[in-house]
C-alpha cells in the first residue's frame, strides 16, 4: 500500500506592530482569501493606540498591548507565554519599533521575519524606520529603493535577507511619494515571501526542528 504524504503543516503566525498595520492587513487579507495558507493567531503591540490592534480584533485574532508600562517586571515573559499559548510557529514584525527580548529571539531563532522599507543593507539600522528611511534614500540621491524581508537577529535590520523588491525613483521623488510606492511593494513582497515559505519553496532552517 502506498503511503499518503503528509500535507504541509499550516503555520501559525504572530505579528508585532507599533502603528497602522497595513502590512499586517495585507497578510490577514491574503489568509482570509486563502491566497496564503497560514493561520494568523495574535497581534502584539507596544502602542495601545496602534491601529494594528484594531485590525487584529476585526480579524478575530488575539490582540494585545504589551509594553514596559503595562508589564514593567515581566514584559518578555508575558510576550513569550502568549506566543507559546498560541503555539506560534513564525513571528512577523510588521512595523515594530522595539527589539524583541533575547529569550524570545532564542526560542524563535530563525523564525522571526521583518519587513524593512529599503534595500538592506543600505538605509537600515537603529532609528531607521518609516519616513526617515525614505528621507535618507532621497537625500542620498539613490536611483532605486525597494523593500526587504529578512530574518531578525539581535541587531536592527542586520539578519539574513530572504527577499527584496526594487523600484526606480522618479524625477522629483519626495520621501512621501516614495513611501507610498514602497508600502504597496512591501505588501506584495511580504505575502509572496510567506507564500514561498508556506509552499516549501523557501525553507527556513528555524522551522525544521
Ligand atoms: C513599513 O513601511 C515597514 O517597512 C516599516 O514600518 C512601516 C509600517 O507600516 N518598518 C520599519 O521601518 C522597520 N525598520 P504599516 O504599519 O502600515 O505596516
Amino acid at each position: 500500500m502506498s503511503q499518503m504524504s503528509q500535507p504541509p503543516k499550516q503555520l501559525k503566525l504572530a505579528f508585532f506592530a507599533s502603528g497602522n498595520g497595513s502590512n499586517l492587513q495585507a497578510i490577514l487579507d491574503a489568509c482570509a482569501s486563502s491566497e496564503l495558507d497560514m493561520s494568523p493567531q495574535v497581534v502584539i503591540s507596544n502602542n495601545s493606540k496602534a491601529y494594528a490592534l484594531t485590525r487584529g480584533q476585526l480579524a478575530g485574532i488575539g490582540s494585545h498591548h504589551f509594553s514596559s508600562k503595562t508589564h514593567p517586571h515581566n514584559l518578555d515573559q508575558t510576550i513569550l507565554n502568549t506566543l507559546l499559548e498560541h503555539s506560534v510557529d513564525l513571528i512577523v514584525l510588521v512595523g515594530y519599533m522595539k527589539k524583541l527580548g533575547d529569550e524570545i529571539l532564542e526560542r524563535f531563532r530563525g523564525r522571526v521575519l521583518n519587513i524593512h522599507p529599503a534595500l538592506l543593507p543600505e538605509f537600515g539600522g537603529h532609528g531607521m524606520y518609516g519616513l526617515k528611511v525614505h528621507q535618507a534614500v532621497v537625500a542620498a540621491g539613490a536611483t532605486h529603493s525597494g523593500a526587504t524581508v529578512h530574518l531578525v537577529d539581535s541587531e536592527y535590520d542586520t539578519g539574513p535577507i530572504l527577499s527584496q523588491a526594487r523600484i526606480p525613483l522618479s524625477s522629483g521623488e519626495t520621501p512621501e511619494s516614495l513611501a507610498a510606492k514602497v508600502l504597496a511593494l512591501e505588501h506584495r513582497l511580504l505575502v509572496e515571501t510567506l507564500q514561498k515559505i508556506a509552499s516549501g519553496e523557501l525553507e527556513l532552517e528555524g522551522l525544521k526542528t
